[in-house]
């Protein structure tokens, strides 16, 4: 018996999808049905922490006799997710020196390597996505006043403490997104301010790709043609939130 612990906001519709992909992932063939419990609260080191059981079965009479036999598997979020013994003996044995002097050699390879990946002419290590995303509003949005159009359920709207206002000095306009991860385009055109003294400057606009509270969705490359030339054609700078594109990479980089 398998159970999941998922994010207390998986909406009902997805857990059949999340249910069936574990199953075939995890080759468990006889299962016959699912239990969508509804949402239950653990202890946590940050406090209660609501959650929501997923449990599968072969039956319910097997999950009654034994319910410890079952064994979870958190999914609340990617981050409760532990380094194995790999990773950690990577890091410790990592060659490392001054990264102010450009002598970090494993730094000086991940940015190359980045650099390269992306066809950009250089890369930055940043120890956390919120600071990437901190540093391209504050590099892109110079001018007092300015102002970028974030979608309303971005990670740099909802969950980063508002630093874009109270560090940048950068106002967030917000448009909503689709189920998808993308945005009205037309909408978007409608948001970019023009030349009244009156109005904040529209310096930047965010895209999230994959799009964390949209269920991970990967932002169609015709999508961003579309939103990157209507940017260009109104000398807007782009930033996108990539903080988890590679969740949906396959091949090695
Ligand atoms: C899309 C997106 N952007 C930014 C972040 C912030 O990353 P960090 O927790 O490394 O600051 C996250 C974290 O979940 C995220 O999903």
């Amino acid at each position: 018996m398998t159970g999941l612990y998922l994010s207390a906001d998986t909406p009902e519709t997805e857990l059949l999808s999340i249910y069936n992909g574990v199953r075939k992932h995890l080759g468990i063939a006889d299962v016959t049905e699912f239990d969508p419990a509804g949402v239950q609260t653990l202890t946590s080191g940050r406090g209660n922490v609501r959650f929501r059981p997923l449990v599968m079965y072969t039956n319910r009479e097997s999950l009654a006799v034994n319910e410890s036999a079952v064994k979870m598997i958190d999914m609340r979020s990617d981050t409760v997710s532990l380094p194995t013994n790999e990773m950690r003996n990577a890091m410790a044995s990592a060659l490392v020196g001054d990264d102010v002097f450009g002598e970090d050699p494993t730094t000086n390879e991940l940015q190359e390597r980045f650099a390269k990946l992306f066809n950009k002419e250089a890369a930055i290590f940043v120890p956390s996505g919120s600071m990437a995303n901190l540093i391209s509003v504050m590099a892109h949005c110079s001018q007092r006043g300015s102002e970028a159009i974030v979608g309303d359920l971005s990670h740099i709207f909802l969950y980063e403490q508002g630093s874009s206002a109270h560090i940048a000095g950068v106002q967030l306009n917000t448009i909503a997104n689709k189920p998808d991860g993308t945005f009205c385009l037309e909408q978007f055109k409608r948001k970019i301010r023009g030349d009244d003294c009156h109005e904040p400057i529209t310096a930047l606009a965010v895209i999230e790709n994959t799009h964390n509270m949209c269920g991970g969705k990967v932002i169609p490359l015709t999508f961003l043609d579309e939103f990157t030339k209507i940017c260009r054609q109104n000398s807007i700078k782009c930033h996108m939130d990539g903080a988890r594109l590679f969740a949906e990479q396959k091949a090695p980089i």
